[in-house]
């Protein structure tokens, strides 16, 4: 089923005075589409995630699970009548239970609930999905975070609801854990033909698992695209900086052509960069650059069209696939992912090569 959140508008009141948590929120989640959440802690991720499941009511806007608005003008259905299955933040799944009773218990709570035979097969076929049918008598308390994750899927999954809502599902199990449940829920997801809204402050789950993704600030949507689009076109320096590394130039349009590349000023240089429309000379923007589109070499390339800026290596980590080298340039620290086998001295200089389209201009 589609969800479509319209205006979306939540405050609470503490003692603190009033706090807005979502500020009129927009989007869509196409039948099938995997679209996620992600932003820093505080924006609203949550607060939006609990308003479509019906634990709490809006202030204002609508919420729309297929052909029924479910929250707004004045109606609100509870939770356990709208289509969905969620998995909390934390996993919140029953210590006194076995994993066959936490993911039945969903189904013990509607009305008409299913026979008992039917009932366990349901469930099996469920646990199946997550892998966790051989545990499915284990007490819960004896279940690695990663399996009780499965569990809490599994239930979320058992009544085969229409719209899957999952709330930082991963934040806490290990790195390697997470990348591989990160795939095995994304297969998941796809093979149901659910339509999933995702959760997370993390930029490297969100592009590694969406079809689309909207970055929120403070309340608001600031950015909806593909991973790609997001990554490649960000459209303020905050989403640039959200998701993934970058480096901000400030500086003045020295050159803006009708047509062609413009050119910018920095202090220790000058790039060649496409400006962003109606920039005219003496403007002041930002040129951002990603590290991992820097080149790094001892002897100055002087390419053609290329941009090149000098800096002194102050520090140089080695992480593997690379070297995160952070470099001063012109009293500004900058950061260059360089190749893993580049021996780096502290203190030595290096020309760090890059070409305009790796340029994105922000106007200030
Ligand atoms: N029950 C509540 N009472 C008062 N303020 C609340 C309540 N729940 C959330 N908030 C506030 O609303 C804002 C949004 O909270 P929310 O939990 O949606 O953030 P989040 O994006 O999920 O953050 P995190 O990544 O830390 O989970 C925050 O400023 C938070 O302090
Ligand atoms: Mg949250």
């Amino acid at each position: 089923m589609k969800v479509s959140v319209r205006r979306l508008v939540k405050n609470y009141d503490s003692v603190q005075g009033r706090v807005v948590a979502l500020d009129g929120i927009d989007f869509d989640i196409e039948v099938g589409e995997f679209y996620t959440l992600l932003g820093p802690s505080g924006c609203g991720k949550s607060t939006t995630l609990r308003c479509i499941a019906g634990l709490e009511h809006p202030d204002g806007g609508e919420i729309i699970i297929g052909e029924k608005t479910v929250a707004g003008k004045g109606r609100s259905l509870p939770p356990n009548l709208r289509p969905i299955g969620m998995v909390f933040q934390s996993y919140a799944i029953w210590p006194h239970m076995t994993v066959f009773n936490n993911v039945a218990f969903p189904l013990k709570q509607v009305k008409s609930w299913v026979p008992n035979p039917e009932r366990t097969e349901r469930v099996m076929e469920t646990l199946k999905l997550v892998k966790m049918e051989a545990l499915a008598d284990r007490p819960t308390p004896f279940l690695s975070g990663g399996q009780q994750q499965r569990v809490a899927l599994a239930r979320a999954l058992v009544s085969r609801p229409e719209v899957l809502l999952l709330d930082e599902p991963l934040s806490n199990l290990d790195a390697k854990l997470r990348e591989e449940l990160r795939i095995e829920i994304k297969q998941l997801t796809r093979e149901l033909g659910i339509t999933t809204l995702y959760v997370t402050h993390d930029q490297l789950e969100a592009l590694a698992m969406s079809d689309r993704i909207a970055v929120m600030r403070e309340g608001r949507i600031l950015q909806e695209g593909t991973p790609r689009d997001i990554y490649l076109r960000p459209q303020t320096p905050f989403v640039a900086q959200f998701v993934g590394q970058v480096n901000f130039f400030q500086g003045g349009v020295a050159e803006a052509p009708a047509s062609g590349m413009g050119k910018v000023d920095i202090g220790a240089g000058s790039f060649a960069c496409a400006l962003p429309q109606g920039t005219g000379i003496g403007d002041r923007v930002i040129v951002a650059v990603r590290p991992e589109n820097m080149s790094a070499t001892r002897t100055r390339s002087d390419e053609n069209g290329v941009n090149v800026i000098q800096g002194v290596v102050e520090q140089a980590v080695f992480l593997g696939d690379s070297i995160d080298c952070q470099l001063s340039v012109d009293g500004q620290m900058i950061r260059a992912k360089v190749e893993q086998t580049a021996d780096l001295g502290l203190g030595e200089t290096l020309y760090l090569a890059f070409r305009p389209e790796a340029c994105t201009v922000f106007r200030l």
